[in-house]
Parts: structure tokens; sequence; C-alpha cells
């Protein structure tokens, strides 16, 4: 049979980690192949091979039936395949078409045809509905937009074969099912497409084919017609995985965050709070629900010291935090998990000891004097990679050699080891796979009853809804509605993050 594109055997080793050891695949013309695994299975390393990032140790690629050695990523560009990486690769200044063609600037006479340039990107959202203004300044797009910046770049350089690392984990719901429609359009025209993503519903959904791969290896290949979620979860981790969450009874102590009438915008400016209040006692979980975009950003940025307030009150533990910063908030006992890992959860480029120990390097137990204690601070670490099960090449790898779920757990390991006060928890799982989702819940729920005060602000409602011991709503920036999640029905919550519901608070 001849696919549109088949790897065999393929193999490539980091230094003793076993990146890939042996996988295949095998991408039917006009089909979807979702393919999905543990973090740090392997999945990217295989994508980064198909578009000429890294070179296989061994193993074998064809595209279209044809022996192929994909070099670099121009020249899997030629063979027709694109890919959308894991972490978007965006200038955000630059507009979209700015975007788009860098590298490949259309010319007339020596001069970049913006025009022309322009014209085209028009033309290739309108074929598939993509809704992009050629000329909008791409950090000024929500991420669901700013995502179809790299479809149309993938499109632009004609790709018959599409990559798509991971796009569904920074999407709200809605975005999602957009993505979905704009794959099937991309299919329907006779695009094949790989798919990776930690959501089985959505390989459920979606795919038409998937391969399962455990520890660098392909350890299952089906059609979607064959699979059923709970045999892709034991395929992926070996073992059931409980898709449930218990919850002890805790008995909420003091009042630990407290937030009075708080007015505050967001870094990028296009997101407010207004005349927010509410407050969190030791020992619960309070969820934050809303579309993405409705005040999510501003409220984590003021907590955090991030951004100033224009406006009322933050405390902790009865003292005014309103105007500190942020390494004065965290000295206090805020712990925070930011929404985007990348940006301002790690500094890629330091080894994985130092990010394990950012924020938390002047206290004494890693010191000698004014030297860091190297034994103490590894002694440390092995514990945090330890507790959080997180696969790691060794402790002095540089950050952006862990996988994308690998890098979040980090986050996680060293935000919740320092008993906080209080934890900010944004998008905790995101990335995550199936197993480690289970592993962080618990460990937030291990938290809160050790009296913990937890802010989760998450898009996945069934996360928000199963934790929390109280819920506010969003919506456009003011609390639609606060209380007990048992006391609103879903219909009810959907209602008023669409804006449409009765004020309760
Ligand atoms: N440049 C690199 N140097 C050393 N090790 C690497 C490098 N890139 C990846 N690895 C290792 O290879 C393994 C596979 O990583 P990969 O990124 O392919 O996983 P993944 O399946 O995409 O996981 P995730 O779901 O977390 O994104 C991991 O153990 C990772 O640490
Ligand atoms: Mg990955």
């Amino acid at each position: 049979m001849n696919f549109a594109l088949e790897a065999r055997g393929i193999k490539k080793y980091f230094g003793p980690v076993k990146a890939n050891d042996d996988l295949d695949l095998r991408l039917q013309r006009a089909t979807v192949h979702a393919v999905v695994g543990e973090n740090g299975a392997g999945k990217s390393t295989l994508m980064k091979i198909l578009y000429g990032i890294y070179q296989p140790d061994s193993g074998e690629i064809f595209v279209n039936g044809e022996p192929v050695t994909i070099g670099s990523p121009d020249v899997a560009h030629r063979l027709g395949i694109g890919m959308v990486h894991q972490h978007f690769t965006l200038v955000g200044p630059l507009s979209v078409t700015e975007n788009v063609i860098l590298g490949v600037e259309p010319c007339t006479r020596g001069l970049i045809d913006y025009k022309f340039a322009e014209q085209q990107v028009r033309e290739v959202s309108n074929r598939y509905n993509l809704t992009l203004e050629p000329t909008d300044i791409v950090e000024s797009l929500p991420v669901g937009l700013q995502q179809r910046v790299e479809i149309i770049k993938v499109l632009f350089r004609e790709a018959r074969i599409i990559i798509l690392d991971e796009p569904t984990a920074a999407l709200t719901p809605a975005e999602t099912s957009d993505l979905f429609r704009i794959i099937r359009d991309l299919v329907a025209d006779g695009r094949s497409v790989v798919f990776i993503t930690h959501k089985l519903n959505e390989v459920m959904e979606i795919a038409d084919d998937i391969t399962v791969i455990r520890d660098g290896r392909s350890v299952g290949s089906l059609t979607k017609d064959a699979a059923t979620e709970k045999e892709l979860a034991r395929l992926m981790v070996g073992r059931d995985v409980m898709f449930s969450i218990s919850k002890p009874e805790v008995t909420a102590g003091e009042v630990v965050l407290n937030v009075d009438n708080l007015t505050s915008e967001s870094v990028s400016g296009d997101q407010r709070i207004e005349n927010v209040s509410f407050s969190i006692r030791a020992g619960e979980i309070f969820g934050v629900v809303g579309v993405a975009g409705n005040g999510q950003d501003a409220l984590e940025e003021a907590v955090t010291g991030l951004r100033r307030a224009t406006q009322g009150r933050i405390e902790l533990m009865g003292k005014d935090i309103t105007g500190l910063s942020t390494a004065q908030i965290r000295a206090m006992g805020v712990a925070h998990i930011p929404a985007n890992r990348t940006a301002t959860g790690l500094v890629m480029d330091f080894p994985l000891s130092d990010n394990g120990l950012l924020g938390h390097q002047y206290r004494s137990i890693f010191r000698n004097g004014p030297f860091i204690n190297r034994k103490a601070v590894n002694e440390w670490i092995n514990r945090l990679i330890k507790d959080f099960n997180i696969k790691a090449p060794s402790l002095n790898a540089p950050a952006f050699t862990l996988s994308g779920g690998n890098q979040q757990k980090l986050i996680l390991a060293r935000e919740m080891v320092h008993e906080p006060r209080l934890l900010l928890a944004v998008q905790p799982t995101r990335g995550v796979d199936i197993a480690s989702i289970e592993m962080i819940h618990k460990a937030l729920i291990e938290a809160r009853s050790r009296g913990v005060a937890i802010l989760l602000i998450s898009n996945e409602l069934d996360e928000i809804l199963s934790l929390s011991d109280r819920i506010a709503v969003v919506y456009s920036g003011r609390i639609a509605g606060i209380g007990d999640p048992a006391s609103f029905t879903v219909e009810e919550i959907g209602l008023m993050m669409a804006g449409a519901g009765k004020e309760v608070v």
C-alpha cells in the first residue's frame, strides 16, 4: 500500500536517552492519524525527525512510497511536509502576513511584495474560513487565532502532510471545535494530518487511525473504530487509569487570600477584571471558570504582583499585599504555576537543577554562605524528580531537552513542594498525560488536606468542578456567579460563562 508518509524502525538516542527506539508510523492519504503516549514517550521527537529538525540514528522514511532523507525543514517543505509545533514559533510584534512569509518572502524586483503576500494570506484564510486579518499584529490575537497563523504558514508552504503537535493543549473547547472543523476541511481537500494530543475524547472525535507510543516504541496501531478510550489509556500507561477523584472532608481554616473590590488590567492590556471580590480559606480549593479571555490573565497577574491593581485591595493572611513585588509576594508564601510555562515558568536554557531551584535559591538550606550548596540542591531536585515522576535526561540537562509535559511537571514540583500558604494553579494539567493528570489532581487534593489555600484557574470545566470546594464564574472581567459547584447545573454555568446568566453574587 502506498501511504502519504511512512516511517519504519525509527531510532533516535540522545546520549543514553532512547527517545525513539524502533518506531513505526503509517499515515494514509487524506486521513487524520492520532499519535498518543505518555509525557516523554517520544512523540515530538518523531515529529521533529519527520520535519527534518533531527536526523534519526537509523530507520527509513517514505513519502508517497518513495524513500527520502529529510535533512532539514527546507527539505521537508519541498516534500510537502509542514509542522505546527507544541510551542508556537511566531514573532509577536509582527503582523499575520509578516509571520506567514518569514523566510519565504515573495519578491518583485528585489523588494518584498507585501501587497501580493497579504492577498495570498487572505485567500488561504478565506478558503479555510480561518477569519484572519492579514495586517493584524500576532501578539494581540487570542491563542486560537495565533494557532491559525501557524496553520496558514504551513499551508502557504504548500504542505500536503501536516503535523500538529498538541494543537489543542492551549485551546478552549470552542477553539478546539473550530480547529476540528479546519482539520476536516484540510482532509476533505486531500491533505493528511498527524495529530498529537493527550485528550482521548479528541482522538475518538477526530482520528481515523491511531498509533500508541510507549517508551519510544510503537505499542499499538489501530483504527478509531476498533479503539476505546479505556483501552488506549491502558496501552499508553501499561495499567488501568482511574478517571475519578476522591476528595476527603476538610474543614476550611482561616482566610488566606482576600480579594476586595479589585480592578486591574492584564499586562497585554486586552483583559481586565473589575470590582472582583472573593476570599479563599486554608484547606479550600477555589476554582475560576470562564471562557478564556474574560479576565483570568488579569486576575493571575494581579494576585502574583505581575501587574498593579488600579483599585481595590489584596490581602494575604490579613496583610495588605496590593502593590508588592512578585518576589515579596513569593516570600510571603505564595506559589504560582503559570499558564505559560515557556515564557514565565522556566528558563529554557538553564539546567533542570537551576530551574527546580528558581525563586528558592536564597533559602539557607541551599546555601553555603555566599555560595550555592550544590549537594543540597541536587538532593532536593532528585526528590522532586522522584515525587513527581519527572522524566529527564539528567540533572544538568537544559530545560528545553525535557518533553513538554515533563517541563510542566517540573514547575508543579517546584511550586508545590515548599508548602505555600496560597497556591495559584493556572492550567495545572496543560499538556500532561492522563496518568500525570491523576497524580497532579491527587497532589492538589493532598495540599488542600494540609491546609494550603488553592486558587485554581483552568479551561477544563471537569477539572474545576471535580476539584473545587467553591467556584466563581467570570464573564467580561466580572464575577457572574459564585458558590458551591453543586449549587449550579452545568447549563447554568454555561449560561453564566456566555454572559447570559442571572447575577447570583
Ligand atoms: N534535545 C534533547 N536532548 C536530550 N534529550 C531529549 C532532547 N529532546 C528530547 N529528549 C528526551 O527524549 C524523550 C522524548 O521526548 P519527546 O519530547 O519526544 O516526548 P513527547 O512524547 O513529545 O512528550 P510530551 O507529551 O511531554 O510532549 C524525553 O525523555 C526527552 O527528555
Ligand atoms: Mg511533545
